[in-house]
């Protein structure tokens, strides 16, 4: 039988290192794990959340419910085809070790995704991207344990209904279905996208031609440079997603701020980046107590020590404002507020 705590510490269980206690707290290696641990019912007295790693959160006080730790294992190749493999990953895998399980067997399609924080269940949620790639164009299927009925529900990659930094396991109805194991397909042929950000320019430095280990490592180096560490500085990654808006309106701001950055991402929308507009509203660096905006990446808060989760929330706040003030936009967290 699975072991409950009470008033259990989560400080080691947030990158951002908040320090507060979940009422009731318990941990999953497996399906049969968390069905024993579902039989006792608690989860349909309490409110309940289930935790990865804790990197895209941002806990605001204690937590008044039940965390169910998730902590199940596993990758296994489960078809070995002429161009890919597929291959199925437990939810509680660390996302960062599996990727350098890929790229060390040379295969290609999630390479550019190395050291995101978090774990393979949360990949699919908010569809993970970095540096021209996104998890949505890898994952095949996502397997689930449907609260409810503790039957398996398995998503075709369609029914995800993944977008930027979204899927259906966002909205709040389809949170009764728990993540067990994720399907990715990973490809043979090397798809080498190099194009985005400084990749190429990091490949020439380290003297590396353009392979799925390469391509991992200079991501790794260039994300080590900008993002902090959250085992040295209290983070979550990006806090805020990067705005979409009319491109017509981006073109009227283009006019006042030359250098507003944005990406084209259909005929009528641009996605404005979120760390260009904070950083040149003057807010990179800005830090009240402990609760501060990141030197080298203005879309990253950090925790400089004993910050609350309600001192970050409040800098989030006046940065919200600040950018509304200013472009007329409206910036969104990225993270999970709890
Ligand atoms: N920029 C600034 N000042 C800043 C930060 C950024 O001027 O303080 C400018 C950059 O110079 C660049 C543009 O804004 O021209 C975009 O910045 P960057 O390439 O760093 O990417 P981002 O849009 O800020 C997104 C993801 C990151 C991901 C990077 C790289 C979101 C919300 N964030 O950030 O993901 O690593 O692209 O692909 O989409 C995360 O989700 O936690 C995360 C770190």
């Amino acid at each position: 039988m699975s072991n409950i705590l009470n008033n259990y510490c989560l400080k080691n269980h947030n990158t951002f290192g908040i320090n507060v206690k979940a009422k009731y707290f318990s941990t999953f290696n497996s399906m049969l794990e968390l069905k024993d641990i579902l039989k006792i019912n608690l989860h349909k007295k309490e409110k309940f959340f289930i935790l990865g790693s804790g990197s895209n959160i941002l806990l605001t006080k204690d937590f008044d419910g039940f965390i169910l730790h998730n902590k199940i294992e596993g990758i296994c190749i489960i078809e070995d085809n002429e161009n890919d493999i597929i291959v199925e990953v437990g939810s509680g895998v660390v996302w960062h070790d599996f990727v350098m399980w890929s790229v060390n067997q040379e295969l290609s399609g999630i390479e550019n995704l190395a050291l995101i924080p978090g774990t393979v269940g949360a990949s699919p949620v908010q569809n993970i991207g970095a540096y021209g790639m996104e998890a949505k164009d890898s994952i095949t299927k996502v397997h689930t344990l449907e609260i409810k009925n503790k039957e398996v529900k398995i998503f075709s990659n369609k029914e995800c209904e993944f977008s930027y930094r979204n899927s259906i396991f966002k909205k709040e109805e389809e949170k009764k279905f728990i993540i067990t194991k994720v399907e990715f397909k990973l490809s043979k042929e090397h798809f080498n996208r190099t194009e985005y950000g400084a990749i190429e320019e990091e490949l020439k430095k380290l003297k590396l031609k353009a392979k799925p280990a390469s391509i991992a490592k200079a991501v790794i180096k260039i994300r080590n440079r900008k993002l902090p560490d959250p085992k040295v500085l209290g983070n979550s990654g990006s806090f805020f997603k990067n705005p979409v808006i009319k491109t017509s309106e981006f073109n009227v701001l283009k006019k006042e701020f030359p250098e507003m950055i944005g990406y084209t991402i259909s005929n009528s929308q641009t996605k404005v980046a979120a760390g260009w507009l904070i950083d040149n509203a003057g807010l990179k660096g800005y830090r009240k107590a402990d609760a501060g905006v990141h030197r080298n990446q203005a879309l990253v808060l950090v925790n400089y020590g004993n910050a609350s989760g309600t001192e970050i929330i409040n800098l989030a706040k006046k940065i919200q404002q600040k950018i509304k003030a200013q472009y007329g936009i409206i910036i969104e967290p990225e993270v999970s507020i709890l």
